[in-house]
């Protein structure tokens, strides 16, 4: 299949690539600079230059292939405010519209990128990939509702909803709290910090979202989840040790002071199941934990 990626040069795009080319694909990739250009063709895929904001290079993507996994986003938003990520969300809902009007009518498959977050059922349960909550204060939820926009209109698209990704460089949100806790001198967590957080490894996630490209079942939601919650007392004990700066409880007032826009997750519960995920696409993450990568993080 020939499969044009958006997000090819990011941190999980970047793991997709060699996990497609090995199963005999071929990779189209997006970027917006040379310099990604140049890292694209070293891994193997072909470059569409474009970006985000130039819809034109998303449609010629999307319509010179067999299939699209859309995993850009402009991620420096998170540094730019509260406004500044709903505008980012904004953009993902068009960018998978706009990919997904050219795969109408041809059951070609689109597999978005969302967090399992979407996902919850109410407080204590888990995540699970058959529930949708549009109504979820998560500005994220843009990307869902361009999707379930998409199914309505019979176009073949699923998504791939994600923890805390990691390795041994990058771990989702806790790749903040590391900024946060080395700025600030300590690693928080809030109140207890009893509430979890799950997580998988990258390869682990690069394996689902081609498996899901695969299968190509339209409608499907899937949860690329190793672990189904760690503590996040756990997460800032290890990161103290790393950064060998103490580990503090703060309340939740205080937390706003603390982790700035990161506040609006830092006390969240959110575990999530994969159940379904490995059921029906026999997906078994064999990755490292997240506590192994993070204890085998080099923080300085
Ligand atoms: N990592 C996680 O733990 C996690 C958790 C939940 C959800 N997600 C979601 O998973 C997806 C991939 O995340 P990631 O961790 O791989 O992110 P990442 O490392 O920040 O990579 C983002 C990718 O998007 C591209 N991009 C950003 N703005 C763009 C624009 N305006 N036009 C074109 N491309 C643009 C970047 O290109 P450049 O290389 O040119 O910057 C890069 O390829 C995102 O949707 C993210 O929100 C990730």
């Amino acid at each position: 299949m020939r499969v044009f990626l958006t997000g090819a040069t990011g941190f999980i795009g970047s793991a997709i690539i060699p996990e497609l080319i090995q199963a005999g694909h071929q990779v189209l990739g997006l970027s917006r600079s040379d310099t990604g250009a140049d890292a694209l063709r070293a891994a193997g895929a072909d470059v569409q230059r474009g970006s985000l904001e130039d819809i034109e290079s998303l449609r010629s993507g999307a319509a010179a292939s067999d299939g699209v996994i859309h995993c850009a986003f402009d991620h420096s938003a998170f540094d730019q405010g509260f406004s500044r990520f709903i505008e980012a969300c904004e953009q993902d809902r068009r960018a998978i519209e706009t990919m997904g009007s050219v795969l109408a009518g041809s059951n070609r498959p689109l597999i978005i990128t969302s967090g399992t977050g979407m996902g919850l059922p109410g407080p204590g349960r888990p995540a699970v990939e058959d529930h949708l909550d549009l109504e979820h204060p998560n500005p994220r939820t843009a990307s869902e509702a361009g999707c379930v926009a998409l199914s309505e209109r019979g176009i073949n698209v699923s998504v791939v909803r994600l923890p805390q990704v990691h390795n041994t460089v990058k771990q989702g949100l806790i790749t903040y709290l590391v900024r946060i806790a080395r700025e600030k001198g300590v690693s928080a967590y809030v109140g207890e910090g009893q509430n979890r957080w799950p997580a998988a490894h990258v390869l682990d996630v690069a394996r689902l979202y081609r498996l899901a490209l695969e299968k190509a079942e339209s409608g499907r939601r899937y949860n690329a989840v190793a672990e189904e919650g760690i503590p996040t007392r756990e997460i800032a004990e290890i990161l103290g040790k790393g950064l060998k700066v103490p580990v503090v409880s703060l309340s939740s007032e205080k937390a706003q002071a603390h982790f700035g826009w990161l506040a609006m997750f830092s006390g969240l519960d959110m575990p999530a199941s994969s159940a379904l995920t490995r059921q029906r696409l026999g997906w078994n993450p064999t990755g490292p934990t997240l506590i192994t990568d993070l204890e085998n993080m080099r923080y300085f």
